[in-house]
């Protein structure tokens, strides 16, 4: 038995994490992704274990074939800004609805077992009690929002209609190894760690009493993993995340404990789009995916600090060793 396992944004940060769990549990896998937000970079080391097809999701003719016969396609292709969906609203319209349509429609086209979607709690919006229940009526605040929920509406469209089965999971705020820092649109956590490291204050939008259930990436790829096997849930939504909420001034409070540093965070205007308040009820997860999170707030950001800082030195240590080359 050596089935096709295709993991679409495979190169992005959440991705590439789960690749490396699927070729750590012996399995063949095919990245599909553009590279418009993702990196090979995050590859690098499993680069020569893998088959990475530069397509992109909106062309379903590229995707098609990759995607035909597969075992599992796990679909985390989008872009994942909520600003960025406001700025610029026609890409990620694009990306995460017509291309999600086209891999639905290539894994019905091409008898794939099974489909697990990268759906997103944003998707809530902003709900009078937390924490967030799957059975809620969705109100999304943002086109990024919009976008992510239609993709769990094609979800349970497509194992209703098209014969195959289907499982969204909403991830709650993902943070941990590879998550790109470097742009004003990154996760919060891959700014504050970075600035940590570099010893400068961040700045928190609005008033910082936001809250999320900040979730680390290992959590998130288990979870995917048992989506991709657990029977009787095919055209189902779970909630992706920990069942805790920190706001972003006691986030950055505990960043600077565990580094014991002394910077105050700037504060700027509130974000467009933005929701207040976000966790997770993980009753459905535990219950029908055996969802059981191994790491607390704290440990994932730990390790993930860790990361950064380890990452950063080996990006400083090339940049030295081209300079003697150069010299
Ligand atoms: P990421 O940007 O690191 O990964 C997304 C990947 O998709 C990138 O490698 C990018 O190059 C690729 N991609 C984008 N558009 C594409 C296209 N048209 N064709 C092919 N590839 C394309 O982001 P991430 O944080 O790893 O997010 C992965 C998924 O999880 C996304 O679907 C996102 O909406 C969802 N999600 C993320 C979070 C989070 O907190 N990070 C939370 C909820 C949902
Ligand atoms: C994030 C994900 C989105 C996912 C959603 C699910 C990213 C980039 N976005 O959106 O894909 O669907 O979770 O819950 O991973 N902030 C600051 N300062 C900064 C950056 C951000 O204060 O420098 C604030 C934002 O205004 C927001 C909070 O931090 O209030 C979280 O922002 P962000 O990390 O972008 O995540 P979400 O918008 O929640």
């Amino acid at each position: 038995m050596n089935h096709r396992y295709i993991v679409t944004g495979g190169a992005g940060f959440i991705g590439s994490a789960l690749v490396r769990a699927l070729l750590a549990r012996g399995h063949r896998v095919h990245v599909i992704d553009n590279l418009s937000t993702g990196n090979l970079n995050n590859l690098e080391e499993i680069a020569d274990q893998i088959t990475v097809h530069e397509y992109d999701i909106r062309d379903y003719n590229r995707i098609a074939p990759v995607i035909a016969g597969a075992h599992r396609v796990f679909h985390l292709a989008a872009l994942p800004s909520v600003p960025k969906s406001i700025l610029n609203p026609v890409p990620s319209h694009e990306s995460n609805i017509d291309g999600t349509f086209n891999v639905f429609l290539a894994a019905a086209d091409g008898k794939v077992g099974r489909v697990v979607y990268a759906a997103s709690s944003s998707a809530y919006g902003d709900t009078e009690v937390l924490p967030k229940v799957e059975t809620m009526t969705p109100r999304p605040k943002s086109p990024y929002a919009v976008q992510k929920l239609l993709g769990e509406y094609y979800a349970s469209v497509f194992a209703e209609c098209f014969g195959i089965e289907t499982v969204s999971l909403r991830f709650f705020n993902v943070f941990g190894p590879r998550q790109d820092p470097t742009s004003v649109y990154s996760g919060v956590l891959s700014i504050f760690l970075t600035c940590l490291i570099e010893q400068r204050s961040p700045t928190i939008n609005g008033d910082g009493e936001q809250s999320r259930d900040f979730t680390y990436v290992e959590d998130v790829v288990a979870l995917l993993l048992k989506a991709s096997e657990a029977p009787g849930v095919s055209g189902k939504v779970f909630n992706a995340g920990n069942g805790n909420r920190y706001t972003l001034n006691e986030t950055w409070r505990l960043l600077q404990k565990i580094e014991g540093a002394d910077l105050p965070a700037q504060y700027g205007p509130p974000r467009p789009g933005d929701v207040r308040d976000s966790q997770a009820d993980t009753t459905a997860a535990v219950r029908e995916l055996a969802h059981a999170p191994q790491f607390t707030f704290e440990q994932g950001l730990r390790l993930t600090l860790d990361w950064y800082r380890a990452d950063l030195a080996r990006k400083q240590s090339s940049a030295r060793s081209g300079a003697t080359l150069v010299s």
